[in-house]
């Protein structure tokens, strides 16, 4: 479903992603953990290639994700094919990015209209549906400013439904979160899990990360320092980093 081969990533000077390789299946949950700087969002952003890679590799269904394959180059494809790509991959930011002028029910059609030229009565209707599975069917009205943070941020997720992904991406969905409010975030993604999505979700949730994950993966300086089921990276890790990294977290 999702293969990421040898994938390199520099700003300048700065190696950010020094070679990662991660598979996932379709309809599993990944769990990327790692100390700040590690290179976690970049390593999404360049899954939907909103950074482009120097190296290597993204595959997603088995489709090349930001080129084509000619021979043996790769070319970089359109603006219009990267968009239309990108619609096929849902992402969550940590600070929701709803936009503030719009409702609940337009975030969520908006969309649906612009990239998938979806009819506003069919945008509506499923953006009504989708605010009815993240517990707001009947905040459809308000604006951003009025929803509390966890409120957005299931906005945001009804959001990236509406698109029917294959594949989301979460960037720290609950960091930004008053601890209180975290919880019915994670209600949401663990409810997205037991119905199949394919998920990557970068978050420091370590209970999260236990209960919903089939594979967690825990990076440092760029690299995938180890992967594996929870019960093993976070039970019984290999490595000295991960341990250090954990026992920071699960205090
Ligand atoms: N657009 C950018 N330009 C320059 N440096 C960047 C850019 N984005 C990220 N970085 C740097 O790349 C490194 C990894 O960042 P990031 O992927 O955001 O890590 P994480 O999400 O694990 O905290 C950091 O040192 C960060 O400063
Ligand atoms: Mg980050």
């Amino acid at each position: 479903m999702i293969e990421l081969t040898g994938v390199h990533k520099s700003f300048g000077a700065v190696e950010v992603l020094r070679g990662i390789d991660l598979t996932a299946r379709a309809g599993t949950v990944t769990v990327i953990l790692g100390p700040s700087g590690s290179g976690k969002s970049t390593l999404l952003r360049c899954i939907n290639h909103l950074e482009k890679v120097d190296r290597g590799t993204v595959r997603v269904d088995g489709e090349l994700i930001g080129y084509r394959q000619a021979g043996d180059r790769l070319h970089e494809l359109s603006e219009r094919q990267i968009l239309r790509q990108r619609a096929g991959i849902g992402f969550v930011f940590q600070n929701f990015n709803l936009f503030p002028h719009l409702t609940a029910l337009q975030n969520v059609a908006e969309a649906q209209i612009s990239a998938l030229g979806r009819y506003k009565g069919v945008a509506n209707e499923k953006a009504h549906e989708l605010l009815g599975l993240v517990g707001l069917g009947d905040r459809a009205g308000a604006y951003p400013r009025q929803l509390s943070g966890g409120q957005q941020q299931r906005v945001a997720i009804a959001r990236a439904l509406a698109l029917d992904p294959k594949l989301i991406l979460f960037d720290e969905p609950t960091s930004a979160l008053d601890p209180e409010l975290v919880g019915e975030v994670l209600d949401v993604l663990h409810e997205l899990a037991r119905a199949g999505a394919t998920m990557i979700v970068v978050t420091h949730e370590i209970g999260f990360a236990r209960e919903a994950a089939d594979t967690v993966v825990f990076m440092d300086s760029g690299r995938i320092v180890e992967q594996g089921p929870p019960h093993e990276v976070l039970d019984n890790p290999r490595h000295e980093r991960t341990r250090a990294f954990l026992s920071k977290v699960l205090v």
